[in-house]
C-alpha cells in the first residue's frame, strides 16, 4: 500500500502517524503547499519509527511526483474553522484548494481511492467526485466514523463502560443536521434505551451535534484532529486490510434512500476497491425524514459550487 496525505496541518499529520503506527503502509507521502512543514514533520516522524516499531517510509514534499500511484489518498488540505465559524462558511475557500489539490492527485494517481476530509465535508466529497472524474465507489469522505466516535465516546463516559461494547452508527451530513441512530445503538447487544432515559439519550445526541463546536471552543485556532485522524486512518486502514468493514462515511449515491446526485453519510461495506456496498438500513419514518433534511442542506451548498 502506497498511501498520501494532501495536507500536513493538524488533521494530516495525525493522520499520517496513525497509519505508520497500524503497519499497513510501505510508503506514505505528506504533502503540503508550505515548504518545509511535510518535510519536517515526515523526517520527524520516520525518526520515530525505531521506537514505534514501524517500517513505513514516510516522505514530506511540495509537490506531487512523489505521490505517483498512490493507492489511497487522503485530502486534509484547506482551512479549518475558528470560533464563531459554522463548517459551512469554509465552502468557496476549501472549494478552491480541494479541486486544486484532486487536479493534481488525480493526474498522478489515477487509480487511487480518494478519502475526504477538508470540510465542508459533504460538499468537498462531491468536489473530488467531479473533478477526478473517479467512479462513487473510489470517492469518499470522512465524518461519520468521527461522529460516530464522539457518540460512543460520550455514552461510554455516561455508562461508565468500555467504548469497545458500545455499536452505533451516526448519520447524515457532517453538521449540525447529521443523525445519529439511538435505535441502532446497542451496548453488547443490547439496546440503548434499556439503560439510559429519552433526556439523557437527547442529550449525549446533543453534545455529539456540537461535537465539533466543542473542540473548536477549547482551542480557539482551529479545529479537532486527534478523533479526525484516528478515524480517516481507520478508513484506510479497512482499505488496506479489505476486511469488508461497516462504517458510516460519506459517499455519493444514486438512488439509494431516495437521494440522487449527492453525499451524504451513510453506512458503507469498505474494502480494497474502495466502497462494496451502500447499506440501506430500515430507518423510521422520523430518522429517514432527519436524513432526508441533512441531505437538502449538503444539496443547497452543492448548488453554490458552479464546479
Ligand atoms: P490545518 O490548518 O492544521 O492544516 C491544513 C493544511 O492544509 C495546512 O498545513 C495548509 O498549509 C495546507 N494547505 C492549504 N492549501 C493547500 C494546498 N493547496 N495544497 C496542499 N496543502 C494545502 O487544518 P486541519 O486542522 O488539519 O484541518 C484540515 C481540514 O480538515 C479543514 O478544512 C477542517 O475543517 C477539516 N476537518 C474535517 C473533519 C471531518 O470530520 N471531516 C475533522 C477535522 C478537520
Ligand atoms: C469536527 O467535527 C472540524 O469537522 C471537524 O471536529
Amino acid at each position: 500500500m502506497k498511501v498520501s496525505v494532501i495536507g500536513a496541518g493538524h488533521v494530516g499529520e495525525t493522520v499520517t502517524a496513525r497509519v505508520a503506527d497500524k503497519h499497513i503502509a510501505e510508503e506514505v507521502v505528506l504533502v503540503d503547499i508550505i515548504d518545509g512543514i511535510p518535510q519536517g514533520k515526515g523526517l520527524d516522524m520516520w525518526e520515530s519509527a525505531p521506537i514505534r516499531q514501524f517500517d513505513t517510509r514516510i516522505i514530506g514534499t511540495n509537490g506531487y511526483d512523489e505521490t505517483a500511484d498512490s493507492d489511497v489518498v487522503v485530502i486534509t488540505a484547506g482551512v479549518p474553522r475558528k470560533p464563531g465559524m459554522s463548517r459551512d462558511d469554509l465552502l468557496n475557500t476549501n472549494k478552491d484548494i480541494v479541486k486544486n489539490v484532486t487536479e493534481q492527485v488525480a493526474a498522478k494517481s489515477p487509480n487511487a481511492i480518494l478519502i475526504i476530509v477538508s470540510n465542508p465535508l459533504d460538499v468537498m466529497a462531491y468536489t473530488a467526485y467531479k473533478v477526478s472524474g473517479f467512479p462513487g465507489n473510489r470517492v469518499f469522505g470522512m465524518a461519520g466514523i468521527l461522529d460516530t466516535a464522539r457518540y460512543r465516546s460520550f455514552i461510554a463516559l455516561e455508562l461508565n463502560v468500555s467504548v469497545r461494547d458500545i455499536q452505533a452508527m451516526v448519520l447524515g451530513g457532517h453538521g449540525d443536521s447529521m443523525v445519529p441512530l439511538p435505535a441502532f445503538t446497542t451496548i453488547a447487544g443490547i439496546p440503548l434505551s434499556h439503560f439510559l432515559p429519552k433526556e439523557k439519550i437527547d442529550a449525549i445526541i446533543d453534545r455529539t451535534r456540537k461535537g465539533g463546536g466543542e473542540i473548536v471552543g477549547y482551542l480557539k485556532t482551529g479545529s479537532a484532529y486527534y478523533a479526525p485522524g484516528a478515524a480517516a486512518a481507520e478508513m484506510v486502514e479497512a482499505i488496506a486490510k479489505n476486511n469488508h468493514r461497516i462504517l458510516p462515511c460519506s459517499a455519493y449515491l444514486s438512488g439509494q434512500y431516495g437521494l440522487e446526485d449527492t453525499f451524504v453519510g451513510v453506512p458503507v461495506k469498505i474494502g480494497r476497491t474502495g466502497i462494496e456496498e451502500i447499506l440501506e438500513i430500515p430507518l423510521s419514518d422520523e430518522d429517514l425524514q432527519l436524513l432526508k433534511s441533512s441531505a437538502e442542506s449538503v444539496k443547497a451548498n452543492i448548488a453554490k459550487l458552479n464546479l
